[in-house]
């Protein structure tokens, strides 16, 4: 098989006189026209729908008009690029193009039966890409007469401004095929990554665990969606949390997604939809573009506030026993903030008055406090101890309200807002994190991937704070491993397993980025 991701490769990029072809007028392909206008190409733009096609030029110019006043082109500019895309009413208009752009309706057999019409009218040279989300590139590709000339050009919406490309090799696809797609996206200032034609690709399998842990939480009521949205940005450093998000997509949009790669990776159990959004798509609670989701945008209705953990009393001594490990900063920040602090060895804790406080590893406080110390808080995984303005706690059932109060006045110290959960097993952010990375580890594992590009295409198509293997790396691979297996324990389900390369990564304390290029 060729295309592979990880392969060395010197690929060209098509030359910018080269016919672009893009297929599909609507979000995406207006949206891909542009960026191949804007890198000098001649691009031919069809639509089945006249009206979908003068939408879609009008779209393009509109964009265009927004950059001359935004300054960031001059109006020559924006005019050669627009007259650089000529609509066009035929597939067989489309014969000049040495790269086809198909970026139509989600449905194989109206794909295969376009690209068919289209492959007899271009030249035996010509790349025929998808911008396919969900279907196989492999399935498609099976459907025309050269398979091996057909990859996956995966954009990311809106494709003028968000970087990803992921370039989708199908089981036969040409790595000469794959590499010249590499190499145009980036000669198109895009940042490409290699990937195999499986469910999800790279980020939409990768990034399934977001949503699907959150509504996990607010399925188990462990936390209000407000809530998980805010520790998952200030303490999580992600841009926007998950339920904001599902809201922005769509819930029939997200939820059609899901459940796509659960049902194409044969139902296994780590990717199964939440009946919590199956309920608001049953309801038509699609989201802002329906007024309502998990949050209301009705006129006049407000955003909930997350819930705040009242004030709990300033501890007057903490100690710090051993140590803490990813959260060590929490030492300076203390002794910064003027608490009384005293450091003695022990097995990384935190103790304030006779409450015990320690990094969650994925059981539950309850569970570790049935080793006799009662009095257990357990807080969460923050990116930047420093940064980070808020911070999740959860306190055992055997503790009493005045341990959590007590766990959360030290936080509070730090200038931290609190927020106390139920006792759910890795809290969210840690949780959050162990599972995004499992994904990660398992793409990898199955050649979906490098380890560079799994973490790249995360940043850039989903603007992940840090790749999760990159992030994992930070908190200690064999820390991720027991959170898994505690979830893993706590749940009793397969969803928890751990990834095998994960768990050997950790075994061999060999960090996935020691092994540059290897893809694995
Ligand atoms: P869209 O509905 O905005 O546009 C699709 C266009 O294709 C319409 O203008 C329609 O008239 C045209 N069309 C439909 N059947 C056709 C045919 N047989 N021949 C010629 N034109 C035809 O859809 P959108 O959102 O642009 O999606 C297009 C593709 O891109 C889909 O495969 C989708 O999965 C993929 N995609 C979508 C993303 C998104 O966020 N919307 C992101 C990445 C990929």
């Amino acid at each position: 098989m060729t295309g592979h991701p990880g392969d060395i490769t010197s690929p060209l990029p098509l030359p910018s006189d080269a016919a672009i072809a893009v297929i599909g007028a609507g979000t995406m392909g207006s949206g891909i026209a542009s960026v191949a206008a804007a890198a000098g190409h001649p691009v031919l733009l069809y639509d089945a729908d006249p009206a979908a096609l003068e939408r879609g030029i009008a779209l393009i110019a509109g964009n265009l008009d927004r950059l001359v006043e935004r300054r960031k082109i001059d109006a020559a500019e924006r005019d050669s690029r627009l007259k650089r895309i000529k609509a066009v009413s035929r597939p067989g208009d489309l014969a000049p193009a040495k790269l086809v752009i198909e970026a139509i309706v989600e449905d194989l057999d109206i794909k295969a039966a376009l690209l068919g019409e289209v492959e007899s009218a271009v030249g035996a040279d010509a790349i025929v890409a998808t911008n396919t989300s969900s279907l196989s590139v492999t399935a498609l590709a099976a459907r025309l007469r050269r398979p091996d000339r057909v990859v996956g050009m995966h954009f990311f919406n809106p494709a003028p401004v968000l970087p990803l490309v992921e370039v989708v090799s199908g089981h036969v696809t040409g790595r000469d095929v794959a590499d010249t797609i590499f190499a145009t996206a980036k000669a198109w200032g895009k940042i490409p990554v290699h990937c195999r034609s499986t469910p999800g690709f790279i980020v939409n399998r990768v990034a399934r665990p977001y949503y699907g842990e959150a509504l996990r939480l607010v399925a188990e009521r462990a936390a209000a969606p407000a809530a998980i949205d805010a520790v998952l940005c200030e303490a999580g450093g992600f841009r926007m949390g998950p339920f904001d998000l599902m809201d922005l997509i769509g819930h029939d949009v997200n939820f059609t997604v899901t459940r796509s790669v659960y049902d194409a990776l044969f139902q296994d159990p780590r990717y199964r939809p939440s009946l919590v959004q199956k309920d608001l798509v049953d309801a038509g609670l699609l989201g802002r573009k329906s007024g309502r989701g998990f949050y209301d945008y009705r006129d006049g209705a407000e955003k909930p506030a997350p819930a705040l953990a009242p004030d709990g009393p300033r501890p007057e001594k903490v100690v710090f026993e051993g140590d803490l490990g990813v959260a060590g900063p929490l030492l300076d920040l203390a002794r910064t903030a003027g608490l009384s602090v005293e450091t003695r060895s022990g097995d990384g804790v935190i103790r304030i008055d006779g409450v015990r406080l320690a990094l969650t590893d994925g059981r539950t406080a309850t569970a570790r406090a049935a080793d006799g110390d009662g009095r257990t808080v357990l807080f969460d995984l923050a990116l930047d101890y420093q940064a980070a303005s808020r911070m999740c706690l959860a306190a055992a059932d055997q503790a009493g309200p005045d341990a959590a109060a007590g766990a959360a006045g030290f936080f509070q110290a730090l200038g931290k807002a609190v927020l106390v959960i139920d006792d759910a097993p890795g809290l969210i952010v840690m949780r959050t994190l162990a599972m995004l990375a499992n994904e990660a580890a398992d793409a990898v594992h199955h050649g979906i991937g490098t380890v560079e590009d799994v973490d790249l295409a995360m940043l850039k198509g989903v603007n992940y704070p840090r790749g999760p293997l990159a992030w994992a790396e930070a908190v200690g691979l064999p820390q991720i491993v027991a959170v898994l297996d505690n979830l893993a324990d706590v749940y009793g389900e397969d969803r928890y397993r751990t990834s095998p390369l994960l768990r050997r990564r950790a075994l061999a304390a060999r960090p996935f980025h020691s092994i540059t290029g290897s893809g694995t």
